[in-house]
């Protein structure tokens, strides 16, 4: 009912207003004295640094959390990560070492598959860490250890806060896993929790310009077909950006690696196809663009999202929105905030059920 929603139109609306405070709540109580302690991780330095690779496993959004923690685990702290999802994993036979460490990722904590792949895991006498949102559910039990990602209930099936959160656990797990291993010194350590602790006030900035993206939004409600492109994390970013809008509004849409689209899909552009270009990668930005380019050429209407500053690439996309200045790590936590307006938005212009998307389920506990 109304007074649940807290006076927004969907409680999806309501939980992407709360994300900044799921950021910060998520973040603050691991932080103390300048230094991240992670005590329900149970872990020594020595032990940390014994970790031989990192397997994360979930479904859905958590899934695209992983895909991003890969490039900020394997770029930080040097440790190997495989990302799986959870009904491949668990069928697929998975090599696991005494040394490996897992992570399952749920927001409920009850999704069926990654429950098994859990169990799986364990069954291997495999250290396990569950990151999951809703205490004391299944997940949370059976993992040898648990973080929790403070969301509070998440009522809309399409996930945004919970999503919010995980990555920012995840973020931590990494400078201190980077930190343990001596590959990042005390003061970088500083500098990354210095811009952590700005992500709330920039994902209020973000949010603050709704309107933008609603009209814009409004343009779009007849797409028949969206793609989102990038690379590295802007890869990751995609992959979140294009499951939000077609989960809520029915619009096909596709993520795929900038560098792949000469590769088969540049053939599916036509005149006035959407693209949306994620260029938050300074190191990748130029090849980016000029993906941009090549799609345009073709007819493509290309929304960038990209860092404040980078005004050039105006030239090379039709609609354009900035995002403020983090460390290139961080870079999702930004940039997903107007990939999840446009889909409701879409979602809202089509009179969609944007809470309870047909077909969909907020937690699946069956297989
Ligand atoms: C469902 C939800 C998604 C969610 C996925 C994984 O498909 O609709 O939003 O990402 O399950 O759920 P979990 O609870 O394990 O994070």
């Amino acid at each position: 009912n109304a007074a649940e929603k807290g006076g927004y139109e969907h409680f999806m609306l309501k939980e992407m207003y709360e994300q900044p405070k799921t950021v910060r709540d998520t973040l603050s109580p691991r932080i103390k004295d300048g230094k991240i302690e992670i005590e329900e991780l149970g872990m020594t330095d020595e032990e940390i640094r014994a970790i031989n690779r990192i397997h994360i496993v979930a479904c859905g959004s958590a899934y695209h959390t992983g895909v991003t923690a890969k490039y900020v685990f394997e770029g930080m702290a040097r440790i190997p990560v495989e990302v799986d999802l959870a009904s491949e994993f668990r069928y697929r036979n998975p090599i696991l070492d005494e040394n490996d460490l897992v992570i399952i990722i749920s927001q409920s904590g009850e999704t069926a598959d990654s429950l098994a792949a859990l169990r799986e895991a364990k069954s291997q006498e495999i250290k396990t860490l569950g990151i999951v949102n809703v205490i004391g559910s299944s997940i949370a039990r059976e993992a040898d250890k648990v973080m929790y990602t403070w969301a509070g209930p998440e009522i809309a099936v399409a996930t945004t806060k919970a999503y919010s959160a995980q990555l920012i656990a995840q973020y931590l797990l990494a400078i201190k896993f980077a930190a343990a291993r001596g590959r990042i010194t005390d003061q970088e350590v500083e500098e990354y929790l210095g811009d952590l602790k700005k992500l709330p006030d920039q994902i209020e900035l973000l949010l603050s310009n709704q309107t933008k993206i609603q009209k814009f939004a409004n343009r779009y409600i007849a797409a028949k077909d969206v793609f989102f492109i990038g690379r590295g994390i802007d890869y990751a970013i995609s992959m979140e950006g294009s499951l939000k809008l077609k989960e809520i509004s029915y619009v096909h849409s596709e993520a795929y690696a900038a560098g792949e689209l000469k590769h088969g899909t540049i053939s599916l552009i036509e005149d006035g196809t959407l693209v949306v270009a994620v260029a938050t990668q300074e190191d990748l930005y130029k090849k980016t663009v000029s993906n941009m380019v090549e799609v345009k050429t073709r007819g493509a209407f290309v929304m960038a999202v990209t860092n404040e500053g980078n005004i050039d690439i105006e030239k090379a996309a039709d609609y354009v929105i900035y995002i403020p200045l983090t460390n290139k790590y961080f870079t999702n936590s930004l940039a997903i905030i107007p990939l999840q307006l446009f889909g409701y938005y879409v979602s809202v212009g089509k009179g969609c059920d944007v809470d309870k998307p047909r077909n969909l389920a907020k937690s699946v506990t069956v297989e």
